[in-house]
């Protein structure tokens, strides 16, 4: 029940209920009085700039670390200064693919480490660093949200600029919430 040496990653399309889930996982480990703490990356400033927050306005405190090569050291450092049995990361998509290493490393050296992130962008195109997470997971969550076209279960994340899809040569990095993305499902994915 209280996994250690353990990488799990949660993942999906956008409003999935990915940092609802890490948030869950996080809380559930505090109530089996294991010392655990959350990370997210400063480019993430969409609700709070000190806590973990899902669209749902579900939050929690979290460290919030660059999200560079010296940030990726931060998390591993922390983690070992301060002794936390459980770790979670949320938006792990936004890091440099050191963090894979960093966190294999940290479950190899038995740390509980739960890593959320989006698997793909809004091409439908694979964001490497969770790819890369997902092969060397030790569990995986995969979570669906509902197509705001058609109510089916929704696998696909699309931008939307001005309320029109956004083209392919938009930058793959695009900080936001429901006025720019809609989760939708494969049929009603469109990348003009
Ligand atoms: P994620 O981190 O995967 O984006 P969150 O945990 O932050 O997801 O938010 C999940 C919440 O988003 C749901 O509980 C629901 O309240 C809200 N939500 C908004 N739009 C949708 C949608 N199209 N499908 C499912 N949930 C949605
Ligand atoms: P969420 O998965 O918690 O909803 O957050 C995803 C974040 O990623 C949000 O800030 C929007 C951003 N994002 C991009 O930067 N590029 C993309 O292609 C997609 C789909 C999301
Ligand atoms: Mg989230």
């Amino acid at each position: 029940m209280n996994p250690e040496g353990f990488l799990e990653v949660i993942t999906g399309p956008m409003f999935a209920g990915k940092t609802t889930e890490l948030i869950k996982r996080i809380e559930r480990q505090i109530f089996a009085k294991r010392k655990a703490a959350l990370f997210k990356p400063s480019i993430d400033n969409r609700y709070s700039e000190d806590h973990v927050v899902a669209h749902n306005g579900l939050k929690y405190e979290a460290f919030v670390i660059p999200n560079n090569e010296e940030g990726v050291k931060q998390i591993y450092d922390i983690t070992k200064r301060e002794g936390y049995e459980v770790i979670g990361i949320d938006e792990v998509q936004f890091f440099p693919m050191s963090i894979v290493e960093v966190l294999n490393k940290l479950a190899d050296e038995n740390i509980y480490v739960i890593a959320s992130g989006l698997n793909l962008d809004f091409k439908g195109d694979p964001f490497e660093v969770t790819k890369e997470l997902l092969v060397k997971a030790d569990n995986i969550i995969y979570l669906t949200a509902v197509c705001t076209i058609c109510g089916a279960p929704a696998t696909r994340t699309q931008r939307l600029i001005n309320g029109k899809p956004a083209p392919r040569n938009s930058p793959i990095i695009l900080v936001g919430g429901s006025e720019a993305y809609e989760a939708r499902c494969r049929k009603h994915h469109i990348v003009p």
